[in-house]
């Protein structure tokens, strides 16, 4: 572990400082685009108007003999477009790929002072974050950068699980965690070929009734690991996020992964296709009756202590905590979104 003292230094001489207050942004769908198709970096200003992260993926589902067109076609959108508000991120290859050296040594130089944020993918241990913050540290002084990169790290190994809390820790420049469900349910060699949200095999059944009937309730796969990587997350102020949901055919389960996410503490999910633009819109911004309620909470103890009753139901210190998230959220979704703005009354 490093000392208090060293953890905040620049890990290269010119290198800009860590940050001490991660920057504040609205991230409730991080959109990934397939950066070697013509066609998809052509929607890219469409999608800087709908989406809260535009991501530009250069590892799994990007062909092996397509790795190298991805990696100019990011740095090409990356050039041709402001992003304004809209953060603009990267996940590049694995570090023990052929590509990840060249994915860092190529786009920070050309791109590095758009570039808010580098998801890794397949991260073990606090080595990997390590690795990739002295090497960004080394890039930024080169290319003479003032503001750091953040990086975003992919929760989809055994041992990366088993180490989450040391990962969350290793760095100022973490700005958060994704759950990958594909990779970790092969790593952990979870019998399951869908990419997140639930199976109906995996339910507890219940104790047979009078008639002799039972009934079996599906359980949340990814409960445990989502409410470890929420812990890790929050405890060192990093954000927490759900991945991917693979199959587009069924928009409610989408949905509903997406929801106990949230509810558990995560603040977004990836989008792979446009449907889930909209179910991560709906989902990761506070329900507007949700919102009333926590304002009338904060409106009735301006001082956040004691206690009220509102509505019939308890409201004290914690309770005003609790609100104090909801508005918290809203308002960051206001200051985006002026449709919900007028909803929240913000
Ligand atoms: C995402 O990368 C996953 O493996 O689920
Ligand atoms: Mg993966």
């Amino acid at each position: 572990m490093k000392t208090p003292n060293a953890y905040y230094k620049p890990l290269a001489i010119g290198a800009p400082a860590p940050f001490r207050e991660r920057p504040v942004s609205l991230e409730r769908m991080i959109h990934f685009v397939p950066p070697h198709i013509e066609k998809m970096r052509a929607k890219v200003p469409d999608l800087i108007q709908k989406v809260d992260v535009v991501l530009g993926n250069l590892e799994d589902a990007i062909p092996a003999d397509a790795k190298e067109d991805a990696r100019k076609g990011f740095i090409q959108l990356a050039q041709e477009n402001d992003f304004g508000s809209t953060g603009l991120w990267t996940r590049v290859n694995c570090l023990n790929s052929p590509w990840f050296l060249d994915d860092l040594m190529e786009i920070v130089p050309a791109v590095g002072d758009k570039l808010d944020v580098i998801m890794l993918p397949k991260v073990e241990g606090v080595w990997d974050i390590h690795y990739l913050d002295q090497l960004l540290a080394q890039l930024e002084a080169r290319s003479g950068l003032t503001r750091p990169i953040m990086i975003h790290a992919i929760l989809e190994t055994a041992e990366g699980v088993k180490n989450v809390e040391e990962i969350a820790a290793a760095s100022p420049r973490m700005h958060g965690m994704s759950l990958g469900p594909a990779d970790l349910a092969a790593s952990r060699g979870m019998k399951t070929t869908r990419v997140g949200g639930g199976h109906p095999d995996y339910a507890v059944l219940s104790d047979p009734a009078s008639t002799g009937e039972r009934t079996a309730y599906q359980q949340d796969l990814w409960h445990y690991t989502v409410g470890k990587m929420v812990d890790a997350c929050l405890s060192c102020g990093l954000k927490p996020f759900y991945g991917p949901f693979g199959d587009f055919s069924d928009p409610a389960a989408c949905e509903s992964q997406f929801r106990n996410a949230f509810l558990m503490g995560c603040l977004g999910a990836w989008s792979l296709h446009p449907s889930q633009i909209d179910i991560a819109k709906k989902v990761f911004s506070p329900d507007p009756d949700e919102v009333a309620f926590a304002r009338k909470i904060l409106e009735a103890m301006p001082d956040g202590t004691g206690a009220v009753m509102i509505d019939g139901k308890m409201q004290d210190d914690a309770t005003w905590k609790q609100a104090k998230v909801i508005v918290d959220l809203a308002k960051l979704v206001a200051s985006k979104d002026s449709e919900l703005a007028e909803v929240y009354g913000l």
